[in-house]
């Protein structure tokens, strides 16, 4: 099969389309034909290793320390079950479905291979592939976390972030459950996150969100700059922050700080489970998660894929055409 391949970390040029063996499936495991990925912000972080200050060594027991522990990256697809292991139950050949494959990764490739039981899901039947493929990282990454607080009708959420992949999704997501939404995104973005569901948007160039005396119940951090320090004036009392993306010294002192002011904290989204995707097909069945895709690239431009993600500045998801 055809696969994106990296040996090495570096920047985007390390990766290549090169011809590997098709994976063959465990007993336990189906194999995937993969119509479409994404390259998402852990792609980058992976093959990069530009990993929040005070990570690189906990991630390098993941990532590899010197070389790629996994030569081809991809955390998520969409596309049709090929083959099934013996013990592999709920799925059949032919089956559409969406994954979520994690550290595992393996869906830069025309062909993946997940558990049964792992995160993987039937694909909603609105969506095109590509589409599906859209909603995978971002939605269950902020499923995952949103779960994790009261994000009920009413609730005040702040969505720091929000027009990348994660942010698109979390702003739709709390939406849907009828939280009161504001968006933190640059000016060129306002529009885009109002049409998914956001009741305001902060311009983060013109207004600093944690300085303006406002008071949010949930606030999700998909930059990375909202450490409990800078907005432990903006959390409501018994209210959440979610810390989506954070660095060492954050994950270190977040939870005490948080006990101390009477707050909870979430610092990891926990296992990926095929009951969020379920929850996200569902959602897109209905027309309440929508994708947001940025740009297309075929397999053989990989590179150029990583090279726009590499700008940080994507809004929802890049994806990767497969087959
Ligand atoms: N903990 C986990 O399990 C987990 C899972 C998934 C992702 N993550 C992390 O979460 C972060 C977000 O992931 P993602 O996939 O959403 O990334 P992404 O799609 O690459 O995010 C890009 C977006 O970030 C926005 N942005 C950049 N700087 C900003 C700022 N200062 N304020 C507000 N928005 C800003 C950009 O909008 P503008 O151009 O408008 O600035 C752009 O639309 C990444 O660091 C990723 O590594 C963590």
């Amino acid at each position: 099969m055809r696969a994106a391949v990296y040996r090495r970390f570096g920047g985007p040029d390390v990766v290549g389309v090169e011809e590997v063996p098709t994976p063959r499936p465990r007993p336990d495991e189906i194999l995937i034909r993969v119509h479409a990925s994404t390259v998402s912000a852990a792609d980058h972080r992976s093959r990069s290793k530009d990993v929040p200050r005070g990570l690189a060594l906990p991630s390098s027991l993941v990532l590899g320390l010197f070389r790629p522990r996994r030569r081809v990256l991809g955390m998520d697809v969409a596309g049709v079950v090929e083959a099934v292991g013996a013990e592999a139950l709920g799925f059949a050949p032919g089956d559409e479905v969406i994954a979520m494959l994690g550290s595992r990764f393996g869906g830069h490739a025309e062909y993946a291979l997940i558990k049964a039981t792992d995160a993987v899901a039937p694909k909603p039947s609105r969506l095109r592939f590509d589409e599906a493929a859209a909603i995978v990282f971002g939605g269950i990454t902020a499923r995952a976390f949103l779960r994790q607080a009261d994000v009920s009708a009413g609730a005040r959420v702040l969505v720091n972030g929000a027009s990348g992949s994660v942010g698109t999704a979390v702003v739709q997501l709390a939406h849907a459950s009828g939280a009161h939404v504001t968006a933190v995104t640059s000016d060129a973005n306002g529009d885009l996150v109002m049409g998914l569901g956001a009741d305001e948007v902060v311009d983060y160039g013109k207004t600093d969100f944690a300085a303006d005396g406002r008071m949010y119940d949930v606030l999700v951090d998909c930059v990375g700059n909202a450490p409990l320090s800078r907005v432990k004036g903006s959390i409501a009392s018994g209210g959440a922050v979610l810390l989506v993306a954070t660095d060492l010294p954050s994950l270190l002192t977040a939870k005490r700080d948080a006990r101390r002011l009477g707050i909870s904290v979430v610092t990891g989204p926990g296992p990926y489970r095929a009951d969020d995707l379920r929850y996200l097909t569902q959602l897109a069945e209905e027309g309440r998660l929508v994708p947001v895709i940025d740009r297309t690239y075929r397999l053989d431009e990989i590179a150029d894929a990583h090279r726009y993600v590499d700008t940080g500045r994507k809004r929802g998801s890049v994806v990767l055409a497969v087959s």
